[in-house]
């Protein structure tokens, strides 16, 4: 069975609705910076931090690599989606969002599951535009905010950034898809290394290798979360040191309204002085209701950060890239 975008229909119209910021009576709801309360109606999902496994890939079966190519940039390996569909009934899956999702043939079931097993297009036009203005990530520390896949992060980490931090609302998501993913291409920048004290080339298979190491080069540079992003939020500010990110990426992540107030609270508490969120997203997310043009008046109510149109997509549903810096 196919996974489905049951709120993605391709028709377009650029629909607003003056309600989206109001309250039941009709007020405007306070959009304040620090709120995370007035408009969230949503389940939560308590924040916590994942150690990754030695060998992550050595518990999923039948697992089949994909190799991505935007560009010039350097290749990124991930887990075929269709790994999780046929494998659901024999995986570990605590929160059981595989197989709620294949019950009800949906990509996204909120508060559940908000779809991070699967690659959205707009991660595809964010590698596009990195790929197109050469964004550096060298000595960087880096936010992938709803990474599902983690491609975004993990070409920061391939590029030298110092910190990668990879979350998702989903365990299930960061354990057997994020991690798996990140490893794959660790393993791929790791396989040149020859033994340091000895010189000798290594031989043994690469993820043998690696269940015999500790550490990796990158994974060494990666945290991962899952969890809502109030609680993430508070997780983070909590950390003994808890420096702040240079660029927070998220792709996708504004399709309800409801979280749009901790999402934009991430965004206040989380991005350094002169740091930069590259958001991409659908102009408008049919079924759901969110989509840029509610998120982009939402931003500007709040008065903290100024929206850039950075690249605009016209095939199909109309795609953006954006970015969000403090206002001055
Ligand atoms: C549609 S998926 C997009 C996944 C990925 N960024 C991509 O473009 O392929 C939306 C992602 O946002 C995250 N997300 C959505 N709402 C969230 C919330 N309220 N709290 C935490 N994460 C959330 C989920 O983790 C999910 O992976």
């Amino acid at each position: 069975m196919a996974f489905t975008f049951n709120f993605d229909i391709p028709l377009q119209t650029e629909e607003t609705n003056d309600k989206e910021n109001k309250d039941g009576n009709g007020k405007d709801v306070d959009l304040k910076c620090s709120d995370t309360s007035a408009t969230e109606q949503t389940k939560t999902k308590n924040a916590i931090e994942h150690e990754p496994l030695l060998d992550p890939l050595s518990h999923i079966e039948n697992w089949v690599p994909e190799t991505i190519t935007v560009g010039a940039l350097p290749p990124l390996l991930c887990l075929n989606e269709s790994v999780f569909e046929k494998t659901a009934h024999e995986r570990e899956d605590s929160e059981e969002i595989l197989a709620k999702t294949l019950n009800q043939n949906s990509d996204l079931i909120t508060g559940v599951y908000e779809g991070g097993l699967k690659i959205w297009e707009c991660t595809y036009d964010l590698l596009e535009y990195i790929d197109d203005e050469g964004e550096t990530f060298t000595g960087k520390r880096v936010l992938d905010l709803g990474c599902g896949a983690g491609l975004l992060g993990i070409l920061a980490l391939k590029r030298g950034a110092i910190k990668v931090d990879f979350q998702d609302y989903n365990s299930t998501v960061i354990e057997q898809l994020t991690v798996p993913n990140v490893f794959l291409n660790c393993e791929d920048d790791d396989d040149d290394d020859d033994d340091e004290e000895t010189g000798e080339k290594n031989s043994s298979p690469p993820s043998k290798r690696k269940a015999l190491n500790t550490s990796h080069k990158l994974l060494d540079h990666c945290g991962f979360f899952s969890g809502d992003w109030n609680s993430f939020l508070t997780l983070m500010q909590n950390k003994p040191s808890s420096p702040k990110y240079d660029i927070i990426f998220t792709s996708e992540t504004i399709y309800n309204r409801d979280y749009y107030s901790s999402l934009h609270s991430v965004f206040c508490g989380l991005l350094a002085e002169n740091g930069i969120v590259y958001l991409a997203t659908k102009s408008h997310y049919f079924g759901v209701g969110g989509g840029l043009h509610l998120f982009k008046k939402f931003v500007e109510q709040n008065e903290v950060f100024q929206i850039k149109y950075l690249k605009d997509v016209e095939q199909g549903l109309k795609r953006h890239v954006v970015s969000l810096t403090f206002k001055k």
